[in-house]
């Protein structure tokens, strides 16, 4: 902007003289560090260390996807989109007829707000066969299954998957927590199976985690990441673990969200301040939106199988409040009928403010700062910790998590980049401080071996 006023301003030459130093300057700035970091981070994810260009791809010309819900309509859209036929596969008709309302549903809004040309839509629901048996997919190339999140019901699916499907089709589950591993174990070829983890609304959302399995073939990797690149989505390889990259690390951010409401913030100053940094959504907002119900499960899980971990009880008791988010009209927030707009709840803060008495906690004043290094900085340290454990090969792939599926500020460069920008001395010694505080999660904020070594090192993350 200046350079062009500038030209209206100034002689040819001292205008372009100009120009380059504003230019040189710019260059300078984190946010183009952050933007070239990203550049270069998107090329890096769709490769896989172990993978090299030898590894020739499958032909991906048939897609059969297994359950016409919420994730299942909408990755039957990416392959539409790209032209490649699919047949959706559910056990009633009625869910059948619903999931195909939904799909023409979403296509026709898209006609309606000018997006989508008429002729484009039909080509497209042409391209889509409705079935209920599974001999009518025998024959895809790669079949990608969304159905209730039971390992029951995933074992149903691919024993039959395994039955009936020709040999060398790629066998996919788009499961959000279950081991993809044991899902391979319920098929004679494990190696043809694969984790494609979708987000939702899984039409949009650009990331895609591809979930190697153990046993996962490198021509299967290979096929995935290309058939990713075909339907435009950002894939980043993820090993099996709990949560896988995203997932795993947001779950130490949600915790520490719950920490600042005990110790004295509200909802809206959270979600206030981590949105002034940039993220699309606060962690409080983001649970109304999603579910509430969804980390509660999750929590009620890790009460058994991780009986030290510490949770903040809050969430909790919002969910006993019937309180699940958007979906029940009311959440962390209050919300007015057929709008979306987060009001503060007199309610909430009532429950808030008797859970810290309970709990014997004296609320303090939390700046804006602490609220978004403790948030920020619990991704990069359990970040570091999934690189370590060779769940990503690269700590750029997290950011590009990041920046495609959870909404964090593009020109902060996603949050291993940014925990390079601070130095990660400092990053390291802010983590040193927060397991100080008797209310947070010492044993959590130890800064992770790779961390550590870093800074010892004087090196980076990316
Ligand atoms: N909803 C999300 O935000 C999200 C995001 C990522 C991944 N996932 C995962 O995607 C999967 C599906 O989730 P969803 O939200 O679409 O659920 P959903 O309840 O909306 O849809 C599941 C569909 O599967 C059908 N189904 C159930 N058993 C079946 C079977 N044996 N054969 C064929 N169809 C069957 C059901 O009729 C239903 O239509 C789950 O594994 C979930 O963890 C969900």
């Amino acid at each position: 902007m200046d350079a062009v006023e500038n030209a209206t301003k100034l002689k040819f030459d001292d205008a372009l003289a100009k120009e380059r130093e504003i230019f040189i300057n710019l260059m300078q700035t984190p946010e183009c560090k952050a933007l070239r970091h990203i550049f270069a981070a998107e090329r890096a994810a769709s490769k896989i260390p172990d993978v090299g260009s030898d590894v020739k791809p499958r032909a991906v010309n048939k897609v059969a996807v297994i359950g016409a819900g919420t994730m299942g309509g909408g990755i039957s859209m990416n392959f539409l989109n790209a032209g490649i036929p699919v047949t959706i596969l559910e056990t009633k008709q009625e869910a059948l007829d619903r999931g195909l309302a939904t799909i023409r549903k979403n296509y026709e809004s898209q006609v309606k707000r000018g997006k989508l040309k008429q002729d484009k839509y039909e080509q497209r629901v042409a391209l889509l066969t409705p079935t209920l048996k599974y001999e009518d997919i025998a024959d895809a190339d790669l079949v990608i299954e969304a159905v209730f999140e039971e390992m029951g019901v995933k074992e149903q699916v691919f024993k039959k998957l395994d039955e009936v499907m020709k040999p060398g089709a790629i066998l996919a589950s788009n499961t959000s927590t279950l081991d993809v591993d044991k899902i391979a174990a319920f098929t004679k070829r494990p190696q043809d199976v694969v984790g494609m983890h979708f987000f939702s609304p899984a039409n949009v959302m650009k990331l895609l985690e591809v979930v190697r399995g153990a046993k996962t073939a490198k021509d299967v990797l290979a096929t995935v990441m290309a058939i990713a690149k075909k339907i435009r989505k950002t894939a980043v390889v993820s090993g099996v673990c709990d949560g896988f990259i995203g997932n795993r690390m947001i779950e130490q951010y949600s915790r520490q969200a719950g920490f600042l409401l005990e110790e004295g913030a509200t909802p809206q100053q959270v979600d206030k301040a981590i949105e002034k940094f940039g993220f699309a959504m606060g962690p409080f907002r983001m649970g109304d939106l999603a579910g509430n119900d969804i980390g509660w499960a999750i929590r009620k899980r890790r009460y058994v199988e991780k009986p030290d971990m510490k949770y903040s009880k809050t969430a909790d008791l919002l969910c006993e409040m019937g309180r699940y988010g958007q979906k029940t009209g009311a959440g962390w927030y209050d919300y007015q009928p057929g709008k979306r707009d987060a009001i503060p709840s007199k309610l909430v803060e009532e429950m808030v403010e008797k859970h810290r008495k309970d709990q014997g906690i004296t609320p303090r004043k939390i700046s804006d700062q602490e609220i978004v290094e403790r948030l920020v900085y619990s991704l990069v340290n359990e970040g570091a910790r999934i690189v370590e454990d060779g769940i990503a090969s690269k700590a750029s792939d997290l950011d590009m998590v990041y920046l495609t599926g959870y909404g964090f500020p593009i020109w902060r460069g996603g949050p291993m980049k940014y925990a390079d920008q601070m130095g990660l001395f400092n990053v390291a010694e802010s983590m040193k401080r927060f397991a100080r505080n008797p209310n947070d999660d010492a044993k959590f904020w130890q800064p992770a071996p790779l961390l550590a070594k870093l800074v010892a090192e004087g090196k980076t993350f990316n």
